[in-house]
């Protein structure tokens, strides 16, 4: 009954146990200078444990636990090679075989074994998938991934951004994602992608775990070249520009890359014509020449836009000393004229007099001719009377255009007067 007892018990408990080392996970990732935990469980059939140890093989070793190379771990302390003394715990505990490595550095990377020995010659056991270690070295950076072989971003394709650290990136809670230093509340995860960027993405990101001593960042251009927007007209100075003045219209856009060509219109009518070819156009005197609608076209790598239509208006320059001159020039004009037309008229009295009394003198040889004249004086002057006659019908409408025209020219005279007070 004893020993078939003992034997069901070594059966049933060669039915759960075996030779075994399991590790989990098969692969970690950890910051530099951090510790890190290799999980591992062992079993055994027989014997006792009388010796335990983590090993590395080195880089031109066989990986797959034939080979020792270095004791991470030894449960002779002496046999632990001096990179690692100090800097394990090991669990040794029953069937626990978990190790713990503090301030992990690049120098760590590798596979890791575990192997134990029992005092049989045949009891001995190595984990041989062994457990890869990587060390991820900060800043975090940002690398754009483009369907373009030639690696530049233009607006519409689809653009990955992914997160990562130099050789590898533990994934240890959320991700966080800055665009131009300010926080993205959407984007957690490693990747952050666009279906179909932007210009508006255009911008510097950085991106890190939302874990407080990990958040060293380095940003990252996401280069989008996009065409010319909103293509504008400045006009320098503002304000009402007069005949005379210096003027600049100014091409301004916003595009990537920057712009390269411009092209100005001047549109006048429906005669729509080029005016220039730089990002400026400088008008030195401005005159009623240059006013007008202008617009200009914007363009870069990516193609091209138009601006909106700005009007140029020029008001025409108060010259006051001119006008008051002109004035002046025309009252004098005026009053010379009315001046040479009333010595015109007195000196044609005298000599009509003077004709008279030569005819009387040249009449007293003829007769004939002063009775002829004489005739002829009476009809004029019943021709006069007539016509005199006729204009004196309407003696008080004669008044009314002479009021007005003083009227008129007072007020005429009444423009520039008020111009010159301002
Ligand atoms: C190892 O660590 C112990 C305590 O953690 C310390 O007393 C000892 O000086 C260290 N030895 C070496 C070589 O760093
Ligand atoms: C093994 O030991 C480690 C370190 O002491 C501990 O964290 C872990 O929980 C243990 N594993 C088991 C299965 O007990
Ligand atoms: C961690 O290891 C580095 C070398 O890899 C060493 O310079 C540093 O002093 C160590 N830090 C601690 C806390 O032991
Ligand atoms: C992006 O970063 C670079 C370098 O720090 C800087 O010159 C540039 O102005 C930044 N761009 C934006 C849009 O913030
Ligand atoms: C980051 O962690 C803080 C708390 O530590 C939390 O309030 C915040 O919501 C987290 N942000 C993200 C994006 O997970
Ligand atoms: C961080 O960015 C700078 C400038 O872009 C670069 O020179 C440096 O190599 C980057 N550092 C890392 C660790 O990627
Ligand atoms: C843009 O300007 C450059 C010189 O500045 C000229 O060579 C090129 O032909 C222009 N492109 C167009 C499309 O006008
Ligand atoms: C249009 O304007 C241009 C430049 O001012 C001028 O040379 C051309 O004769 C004009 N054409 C018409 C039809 O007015």
């Amino acid at each position: 009954m004893f020993h078939i007892s003992i034997l069901m018990q070594l059966f049933l408990s060669a039915a759960v146990a075996s030779w075994s080392v399991l590790y989990s996970p098969k692969s970690i990732c950890v910051f530099e200078s951090s510790s890190v935990e290799f999980s591992c469980s062992f079993d055994f059939l027989y014997g006792r444990i009388v010796t335990s140890k983590w090993f590395k093989p080195r880089a031109y070793e066989k990986q797959d636990g034939s080979q020792e190379g270095r004791f991470v771990y030894h449960s002779n302390p002496a046999e632990i090679h001096k990179r690692y003394k100090n800097r394990t715990t090991f669990a040794n505990q029953d069937r626990n075989c978990s190790l713990t490595l503090h301030n992990v550095s690049k120098k760590d990377i590798g596979r890791y074994f575990f192997r134990f020995e029992t005092q049989y010659q045949f009891g001995k056991f190595t984990g041989s998938n062994g457990i890869d270690l990587n060390v991820a070295g900060l800043p975090f950076g940002v690398t754009v991934n483009t369907q373009k072989t030639n690696g530049e971003v233009y607006e519409g394709d689809s653009v990955t951004l992914r997160c990562s650290t130099e050789n590898c990136t533990p994934r240890k809670g959320p991700f966080v994602w800055f665009k131009n230093g300010l926080l993205l509340p959407q984007a957690t995860e490693q990747e952050f992608t666009f279906s179909s960027v932007s210009h508006q993405d255009f911008g510097n990101y950085s991106c890190g775990l939302n874990n407080s001593d990990r958040t060293a960042t380095n940003e990252t251009l996401l280069d989008v070249r996009y065409s010319p927007k909103n293509v504008q007209i400045t006009i320098f100075p503002s304000g009402e520009i007069e005949e005379g003045d210096s003027v600049t219209l100014k091409c301004i856009s916003n595009a990537n890359p920057a712009l390269t060509n411009y092209t100005w219109f001047k549109i006048s009518d429906t005669n729509v014509s080029y005016v220039g070819y730089d990002s400026k156009r400088i008008l030195r005197t401005v005159d009623q020449k240059d006013a007008g609608r202008y617009f200009c076209v914007a363009m870069n790598d990516m193609g091209s836009q138009s601006s909106t239509v700005i009007e140029l208006k020029v008001k025409v320059h108060d010259r006051p000393h001119f006008l008051l001159f002109t004035m002046a020039a025309l009252l004098f004009g005026i009053a010379l004229t009315l001046i040479i037309f009333g010595l015109m008229k007195r000196r044609k009295q005298f000599i009509s007099k003077k004709q008279f009394t030569e005819k009387t003198t040249t009449v007293t040889f003829t007769e004939e001719v002063y009775e002829n004249l004489k005739k002829s004086l009476q009809f004029e002057e019943n021709v006069t009377n007539l016509i005199y006659a006729d204009l004196m019908l309407p003696p008080s409408s004669s008044d009314r255009p002479r009021h007005n025209s003083q009227e008129d020219s007072t007020v005429i005279y009444s423009i520039p007067k008020n111009k010159e007070d301002h």
